[in-house]
């Protein structure tokens, strides 16, 4: 008998419709074909990533988003992927894009129900030296009686139905929850499919590294200098913690999911409200760092407890390893 794991081979698809039907008895296979569609989109852009630099794909499309950013050209193909993926899927009422100013309202003949928030490249200032970029995506079912609105996406982190990220790296892995759980799933480029990987991720509960941009340190608040310093100079016999910072949120959390720590993204007096976005950065990375036994905070409450106010508001986060993200709020309580 050859090993099961080379002739058994257990595909994001086949892992998601079967846990669907044996937890949800009105499974319609709705969501497992809406998750159909953002492989899809994953597998074009790893592709496109992974030959950027080939076919001229890397550098500037001379436009700029709504978050003021001049956009990269995987940028904006990467989004058009996505909108065209997820909109042929049938399965989409609302989609917002980190890459376009206002949510699209799908036509009633594509229609489906579910919200997708998305960022379609995360870490654009790393494409053009190779560097591992991803994207990011939290999924809402539209509410009752909602035929797709704002409001169905402006709405609590808790109230998503799944979450992942796709690192397109050395590897390309979709890492993925639907509330029960996080799997990984590794593309296998030779037969485009993501097959199961990494079942059941959980993070440590306490770890020895720490992520953030240090460039950032002038403008911390008390809170912040305070935690790092503790980190960096710690009471005996404690050791200090080991800095890493990618500066691709997708791969800063890729590492602290797999190996424990915290990643951070304070709030500071340059940026009131923190860089990364509410919707499409920190509620899907908050909802999978729970999932898998970790925690998401704004420094002062619960990262999937926060109630967006617009579809690219900002906010604080530091998340992963639980022990860890506990002395960060502890020292927000100190200082309140
Ligand atoms: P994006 O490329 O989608 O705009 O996101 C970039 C974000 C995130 O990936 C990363 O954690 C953060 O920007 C890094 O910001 P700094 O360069 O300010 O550290
Ligand atoms: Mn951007
Ligand atoms: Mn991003
Ligand atoms: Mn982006």
């Amino acid at each position: 008998m050859s090993d099961p794991s080379k002739t058994n081979l257990i595909t994001l698809t086949r892992h998601v419709f079967q846990d669907q039907v044996e937890h949800y008895k009105e499974a319609s296979g709705d969501l497992t074909l809406l998750l159909t569609a953002i492989q899809l989109g994953c597998k074009f852009v790893a592709s496109n990533v992974r030959k950027a630099s080939l076919i001229s794909m890397t550098g500037l499309a001379n436009s700029s988003n709504i978050q003021g950013e001049e956009q990269k050209k995987l940028d904006v193909i990467a989004n058009e992927i996505f909108v065209n993926a997820l909109r042929s899927s049938n399965k989409v009422a609302v989609m917002v894009s980190e890459e376009d100013e206002e949510a699209i309202f799908v036509e009633t003949q594509y229609r489906g129900k579910y919200c997708v928030v998305f960022d379609p490249l995360d870490g654009s200032s790393n494409i053009d030296c190779g560097v591992s970029i991803g994207t990011i995506f939290g999924i809402y079912k539209v509410r009752d009686d909602s035929e797709g609105e704002i409001a169905d996406v402006l709405r609590p982190g808790s109230e998503m139905v799944a979450a992942g990220y796709c690192t397109y790296g050395s590897c390309s892995t979709l890492v993925l929850t639907t509330g029960k759980g996080v799997n990984g799933y590794t593309l296998d480029t030779e037969i485009g499919e993501f097959i199961l990987t990494h079942p059941n991720i959980q993070i440590p509960s306490r770890g020895k590294i720490y992520a953030v941009n240090e460039g950032n340190s002038k403008y911390w608040d008390a809170a912040c200098t305070k935690y790092f310093h503790s980190l960096k100079f710690p009471v005996e016999p404690k050791k200090p913690y080991s800095a890493r910072y990618v500066g691709s949120m997708v791969a800063d959390v890729h590492r602290t999911m797999l190996y424990g720590g915290i990643f951070c993204y304070p709030a500071d007096s340059k940026s009131k409200n923190g860089k990364l976005r509410i919707l499409y950065e920190c509620f899907p990375m908050a909802f999978l760092v729970e999932q898998a036994g970790g925690r998401a905070t704004t420094g002062r409450k619960r990262m999937l407890d926060v109630h967006p106010e617009t579809i690219h508001s900002r906010s604080p986060i530091f998340l992963g390893s639980k022990e860890d993200v506990e002395d960060i709020e502890a020292f927000y309580r100190a200082e309140a």
